[in-house]
């Protein structure tokens, strides 16, 4: 067993960043509740309120127009929008038409397997062969819809970075969306950070959602960004912590996290990651000849660190087996919790019906160096050589 391994999941979860643990190794924990009123409940509320102003600034996001919350992360995120929609619809009398990718994250897809009320629908947006939104079709889809019914509120999920392609669809192109009266965009922006150029631009839409355990900050918390002028009906009620957007107590040592680990990453150069990053994956194109195929390559616009391929003849729960014996931690496109292989949603979709249980990513960080890139082409070499 090859015991020098290289962790190549970012896109699961990435380390922490250096700011973070070394913030961690100082021993500081934030333990004051910070609504008590006393001294120690204070001083966690002003480091909350600093990393609150410093999210903000980084963003550009004021509070005069939209509102800061956190949360567990982007999965609350997604029930929470849905809910605080559908109660909208349900109060006012209106429909609500949810709008969704089958190829988005299980924490959307999951949301047209719920039942939030007789006045809620769903509508599966259409997805192009090369794994784009097909934004005319859809444009026109959900037209018809508001024509039919003139009072229909249209809470429409859109996804910035594919988790397990790192294809990029942009924020830009849903600017004709917006024409339709009473439609607002969620962003899932989970995978945005760091991987793309802009990824600070929280342009066009209306609400956005980050995961802070994807950017190097602590896992079970996340924040979203929400447009002020949204009516909002909270999943979590309680004490009326966060202005009652969430309540429960909140966590400052995550959000203090994550205005560090976005300290870090603003340094990030993400063009040295994408130039790396093409390095390796016409090594690997090399390697797979008549071997398999790298999916990612179709999308037009990428993030600086996914590459997701696919394997002729190995299921990706046996390749990642033999990935890891061999030192790469990569990770499989998609499988069920007891690790077997699935099929993948997305290599169904481009009707790669043969190896769509083959589907493989990898994902790396924003600092390798050369040795560590060097290491990777040597390790998969010697994989790729066992592969028939
Ligand atoms: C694109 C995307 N959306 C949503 C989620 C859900 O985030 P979390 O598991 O942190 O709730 C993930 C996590 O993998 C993701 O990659």
């Amino acid at each position: 067993m090859d015991q020098e391994r290289l962790y190549l999941d970012f896109n699961a979860t990435s380390p922490l960043s250096q700011s973070v643990s070394g913030w961690l190794k100082s021993g500081e924990v934030l333990f004051a509740n910070p609504s008590s009123q006393h001294s120690a409940g204070k001083s966690t509320r002003k480091i909350i309120n600093e990393s609150r102003t410093q999210i903000r600034e980084l963003f550009q996001k004021s509070e005069k127009d939209f509102q800061l919350f956190f949360h567990s992360g982007a999965t609350e995120a997604m029930v929470t929008f849905a809910y605080s929609f559908s109660e909208w619809a349900r109060l006012t009398g209106k429909d609500l038409l949810v709008c969704y990718s089958k190829l988005d994250h299980p924490a959307v897809t999951a949301l047209s397997e719920r039942y939030f009320g007789p006045q809620v629908k769903f509508l599966e947006l259409h997805m192009t062969q090369d794994l784009e939104y097909d934004h005319d079709q859809n444009l026109k889809s959900i037209q018809d819809k508001k024509d039919n019914n003139p009072d229909l509120i249209i809470l429409y999920h859109h996804l910035w970075v594919h988790n397990e392609t790192g294809i990029v669809s942009a924020l830009e192109d849903l600017k004709n969306l917006k024409q339709i009266p009473d439609l607002y965009i969620h962003v899932d922006a989970v995978q945005a950070p760091g991987k793309i150029v802009n990824w600070k631009s929280l342009d066009v839409a209306d609400i956005f959602t980050f995961s802070a355990h994807k950017f190097g900050a602590l896992k079970g918390i996340g924040f979203s960004f929400l447009n002020k002028s949204i009516p909002f009906s909270p999943l979590i009620s309680g004490g009326a912590q966060q202005s009652g957007l969430r309540s429960g107590t909140e966590n400052p040592q995550g959000v203090k996290s994550i205005a560090l680990a976005f300290k870090d990453l603003e340094s990030i150069n993400v063009q040295k990651t994408i130039t790396q990053r093409e390095n390796l994956e016409s090594f690997i194109q090399e390697e797979l000849t008549g071997k398999g195929e790298i999916i990612s390559k179709r999308g037009r616009l990428r993030s600086s660190n996914t590459i997701y391929f696919y394997l002729n003849n190995l299921s990706s729960d046996i390749a990642l087996a033999l990935f890891d014996l061999n030192g790469l931690m990569i990770s499989a496109g998609s499988a069920c919790s007891s690790g077997a292989a699935k099929s993948s949603s997305l290599l169904l979709h481009m009707g790669l019906t043969q190896v769509a249980k083959n589907g493989l990513r990898l994902s790396f960080g924003f600092d390798l160096s050369e040795a560590e890139l060097s290491l990777i082409k040597q390790k998969f070499h010697s994989i790729l050589a066992k592969v028939k």
